[in-house]
């Protein structure tokens, strides 16, 4: 049971709720065109966190049978309960548990970067048919702004923050996130050096602003509460990476000073009060082919 990345790195809702809005539907055109995949497919997604991309693969190639695979045991349990018609395994992706040439897709969001790239390229070679196609997606620097509203802090969110702020960074290093970082010329060089032909890069934007009129009111709350769920995440993991240095009080105090602000954010939004806060994400999108 492995369940170190939902407990200490990203929590289940921040990873779904965000995943659900960058592969929702309004965007799914320019993923498939970039995708260029036939349907009748076996698509297996590695690193699959909670599984809202895999859940997206589901719908927009649903021909295809969907696999996903991740080594945290939450992440797993979580993602076949939602999608059930989706086959979750947990596993390594340094040692696939499936047999050479049995996929025609691997893909990947936000993975590449934390696994060893011959272990990763290499394994993902090793599972794909001859003329498979290997998806790797990665995020790349975008533009995350936070209501005026959300981001005024008080002296007790401060102090909170500047207090774990040290222990936050230790975390990360101590669980070896993003040990292999890779630039916008390593990725496709990696993908190319572990034997794959025909690598092409694209990039995606994601324009997530809620105050934007093309968006309709669901949508706008659906941004607003991911990242409502982002801070709250942020918040409850300070119980399990920061226990000696936060009381569980102060913790509880924090999601309920978040709460307020987000519930600040849907009322200003309701009431036509723009705010302009805004999440752009950029995805590089680096395919090849076995
Ligand atoms: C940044 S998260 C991305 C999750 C998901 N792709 C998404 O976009 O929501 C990285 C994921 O890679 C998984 N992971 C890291 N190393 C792994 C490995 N060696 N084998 C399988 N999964 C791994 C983590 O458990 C985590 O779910």
């Amino acid at each position: 049971m492995n369940t170190i990345w939902s407990t200490y790195i990203q929590n289940i809702g921040t990873l779904y709720d965000s995943r659900s809005l960058r592969f929702c539907d309004l965007f799914r055109d320019e993923y498939k065109k970039i995708f260029a995949l036939e349907d009748k497919h076996k698509i297996l997604e590695i690193g699959c966190g909670p599984g809202a991309l895999a859940e997206s693969l589901a719908r927009w190639y649903p021909s295809s049978q969907i696999f996903g695979l991740d080594r945290d045991s939450n992440f797993i349990q979580f993602a076949a309960n939602q999608a059930p018609h989706i086959q979750f395994s947990e596993g390594d992706a340094t040692s696939l548990p499936y047999e050479s040439e049995s996929f025609d897709v691997t893909i990947s969001n936000t993975v590449a970067e934390h696994i060893e790239p011959s272990a990763f390229y290499g394994e993902q070679y090793r599972v794909l048919r001859k003329n498979g196609v290997c998806l790797v997606l990665s995020a790349r620097k975008g533009i995350q702004l936070a209501a005026p509203c959300i981001a005024e802090e008080s002296d007790f969110e401060r102090d909170i923050w500047q207090r774990t702020a040290p222990r936050l960074s230790e975390n990360i290093k101590k669980h070896a996130v993003c040990a292999y970082p890779q630039n916008e010329s390593e990725l496709p060089l990696h993908m190319e050096q572990y034997g794959f032909r025909n690598v092409k890069t694209e990039y995606i934007t994601v324009n997530l602003t809620p105050d934007n009129p093309i968006y309709s009111p669901e949508m706008a709350y659906a941004m607003i509460n991911a990242n409502r769920q982002g801070d709250i995440d942020s918040a409850q993991s300070l119980k399990h990476i920061a226990a000696d240095l936060v009381t569980p009080d102060e913790v509880e105090e924090l999601i309920r000073r978040i709460h307020v602000k987000y519930d600040k954010r849907l009322a200003l939004y309701d009431a036509g009060i723009r705010q302009w806060d805004t999440n752009l994400s950029v995805t590089m999108i680096v395919r090849g082919t076995k």
